[in-house]
């Protein structure tokens, strides 16, 4: 069996182009799994799983739980909000302690930019990064490339457009160093105020016009607009906001081609995109969505046979 060149999935950054390739044929092999009558797989019974989440989630949470239970797995899981983090608790006793009751991976959703890295040089258990902070939210690139490979095959000198809050998103990044070791061209559109200073020096392309952008790409993801994160104003109203940068029906037909739409959730309708884009057939949302189980087996089905 091929291994993953990694025992943690902490970033895209840290893995090699034979790492995604590897997790994408895996993930083929379970989305057919999770589409027969019969959804589960033996693979990791007797294997213990934390679900250790900092910072609320919908999408990625329940993801991981149904992937670690069609794979058969224990699993427990933790938030922040109802536990022990608020008497005074550290990040290393808390996971310690979930360790001690013999847990044998960690997949952990935190604020704090690094937080993983921190995390896999004191602990022995395999970890997988569902998100910290505004650095990287590696399965999701993943899954999100999984789901463009399916509708337009191989990335490689595809153009991809990722819009809106470059900024504050673990998405973004993430995206742009997964489609690039796919070998995709990355542009990036958005105000000035929400595209990071030295953003181009990944090698991507910067644009602050959204319909030339359009244009240009094969596929576009419509990035949230983090409210939460934004002590700042960075643009003068939510509806100045989208009046530039958000997507609409109209915009997409007046395209002399078919692009690709996506966005990574939660959607804030009527300012990334419209509910007529979101919900148009050139939306590809819910399966972006569904990919995601059958990218979480297979990522945590291959770091498990690292043991
Ligand atoms: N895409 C994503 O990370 O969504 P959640 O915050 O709901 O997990």
């Amino acid at each position: 069996m091929s291994l993953l060149s990694t025992k943690h999935l902490l970033g895209i950054n840290d893995i090699t182009s034979d790492d995604i390739q590897l997790i994408f044929k895996t993930a083929d092999n379970f989305k057919q799994v999770i589409n027969r009558p019969i959804k589960k797989v033996p693979s990791l019974r007797d294997v213990t799983i934390a679900n250790v989440f900092f910072e609320n989630s919908t999408r990625t949470k329940i993801s991981f739980e149904l992937a670690e239970k069609r794979l058969s797995a224990d699993v427990v899981n933790f938030s922040s909000g109802s536990s022990s983090v608020k008497k005074g608790e550290t990040l290393l006793d808390t996971v310690n302690n979930i360790l001690a009751m013999k847990v044998d991976m960690v997949v952990m959703r935190h604020p704090a930019p690094g937080a993983h890295q921190f995390l896999s040089r004191h602990i022995d258990a395999s970890i997988i990064n569902a998100g910290d902070g505004t650095h990287e939210h590696p399965t999701q690139a993943l899954l999100d490339a999984f789901s463009l490979r399916e509708k337009m095959g191989d990335l490689t000198n595809k153009n991809i457009l990722i819009v809106g809050d470059i900024l504050h998103s673990r998405v973004a990044l993430s995206n742009i160093y997964c489609l690039q070791k796919l070998g995709a061209n990355v542009r990036v559109c958005g105000p000035p105020t929400l595209l990071p200073k030295h953003i181009a020096s990944l090698g991507i392309a910067v644009s602050h016009n959204l319909e030339e952008s359009l244009e240009w790409c094969d596929a576009a993801n419509m990035l949230r607009i983090q409210l939460e994160r934004q002590e700042d104003k960075y643009f003068p109203s939510l509806r100045e906001y989208s009046l530039q940068y958000g997507v609409t029906l109209p915009m997409l037909q007046r395209l002399n081609k078919k692009i690709i739409l996506m966005h990574p959730g939660p959607i804030n309708r009527g300012v990334e995109i419209t509910s007529e884009v979101a919900d148009s057939d050139q939306s590809i949302i819910l399966d972006q969505v569904e990919n995601g189980v059958a990218v979480r087996m297979a990522v945590l089905y291959l770091l498990a046979a690292q043991k």
